[in-house]
């Protein structure tokens, strides 16, 4: 992995292009525009605003206050875990999209759009696949993976993170713009157009995207890191690889400050690029707002007010996800639990299935867009 920040792929062998995604730039963001003007496939593409979706999950998927919620305020459905690697390809070459298929064909039925993530992510990988040593066997199995799962949901899925979390935590820190991963040791930062490659050929419909975390708050690091975003676009697109938005999770530090400006100047320069936005798993981290309920949404609707500005302020984000629609089940809890031992509250609707005010004000603002 070389150590200039802008040179990520530089280092890597140039990439044979396969006929159908040897595209120039001009005509790759030709067909972008053409495709940012409406979401494919979808009669709830037709309506006014932008989309608002949710992250839902197959394991609670019989509760059916849970599942009547996604049903009731969601254009958008995204399965949050099930076309994850090791769930869709437990053993090589074995595949199994069960999880997947009982999500997708329940959102169908209701008319809503959907969402697949992700191809490429430093977890949940089947171990078979992280004992791959040769680069050639991995490369494979990479480009067979994307073409069997992208080709069983074409049609289906409005868009795809084709790459998740590849951007380094802390780039000053870690002294290279990409995570060290499974991926980047064995396959190395050439790792990124393969995947993209591989998914616009297998599903020239849907729209390509590099999803990562941490582009919103103010600082340094931040800084770094969405200037990263911008460089692995820009070298895709010199390679003549089609990628077509930036998702920017949104898991939002209530104790951080979002850097609204430096949000909206990032949406501006992927319009620049042709690039799209979209915010693809918001949700709000409260461990560190002391109080209790009233403090703590008070804070949440503070921090997702100021994403919305940012997000909004560079560009018409295509649409805005929850990691999940109730505290009833929720990531944060296991991951950053609050010390006063209070439930976290990161979600639209509390345990109850009550809404916050905060996500009034977002339905508002998207219905707006
Ligand atoms: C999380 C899910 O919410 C959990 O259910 C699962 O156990 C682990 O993954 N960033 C991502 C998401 O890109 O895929 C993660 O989702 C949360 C952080």
């Amino acid at each position: 992995m070389t150590k200039d920040r802008d040179g990520a792929f530089r280092a890597a062998p140039r990439m044979p292009f396969h006929n159908g995604a040897n595209l120039t730039r001009r005509s790759f963001l030709g067909a972008a525009a053409a495709l940012a003007g409406g979401w494919p496939g979808s009669a709830a593409a037709a309506g006014p605003g932008i989309p608002f979706g949710a992250a839902i999950q197959a394991e609670y998927f019989d509760d059916t206050g849970y599942r009547d919620l996604f049903k009731r305020e969601c254009d958008l459905v995204m399965p949050m875990n099930e076309l994850k690697f090791a769930l869709v390809q437990p053993e090589r070459g074995a595949f199994d999209f069960s999880r997947a298929d009982r999500l997708l064909e329940w959102s169908e039925r209701n008319g809503q759009l959907a969402r697949g993530t992700t191809f490429v992510w430093w977890s949940t990988n089947p171990p078979w696949l992280e004992a791959i040593e040769d680069a050639r066997d991995l490369e494979r199995a990479l480009v067979e993976h994307i073409e069997r799962v992208a080709d069983h949901c074409r049609g289906r899925l409005t868009s795809w993170d084709v790459v998740n979390e590849v951007i380094a935590h802390d780039p000053e820190e870690t002294g290279g713009p990409l995570r060290d991963t499974f991926w980047v040791r064995t396959l190395g930062p050439r790792h990124i157009p393969i995947a993209f490659q591989a998914a616009a050929r297998a599903d020239p419909k849907a729209r390509l995207v590099l999803n990562d975390y941490d582009l919103e708050f103010r600082g340094p690091r931040f800084d770094q890191r969405r200037a990263i975003a911008l460089s692995i676009v820009r070298q895709l697109q010199d390679a003549g690889i089609r990628i077509d938005a930036v998702g920017i999770q949104g898991h939002l530090y209530a104790h951080q400050e979002i850097d609204v400006e430096a949000l909206a100047r990032f949406g501006a320069d992927l319009k620049a690029l042709g690039v799209g936005l979209l915010a693809t798993e918001l949700d709000v981290i409260d461990f560190q707002i002391p109080g209790g309920t009233v403090e703590v949404d008070a804070a949440a609707a503070k921090v997702v007010g100021d994403f919305l500005d940012g997000l909004l302020g560079g560009q018409r984000p295509e649409t805005v996800i929850t990691w999940g629609m109730t505290d009833r089940y929720n990531w944060v809890e296991d991951v950053m639990p609050r010390g006063d031992g209070q439930p976290c509250r990161p979600l639209p609707f509390d345990a109850e299935l009550k809404p916050k005010a905060w996500y009034a004000d977002l339905r508002r603002r998207l219905a707006q867009g």
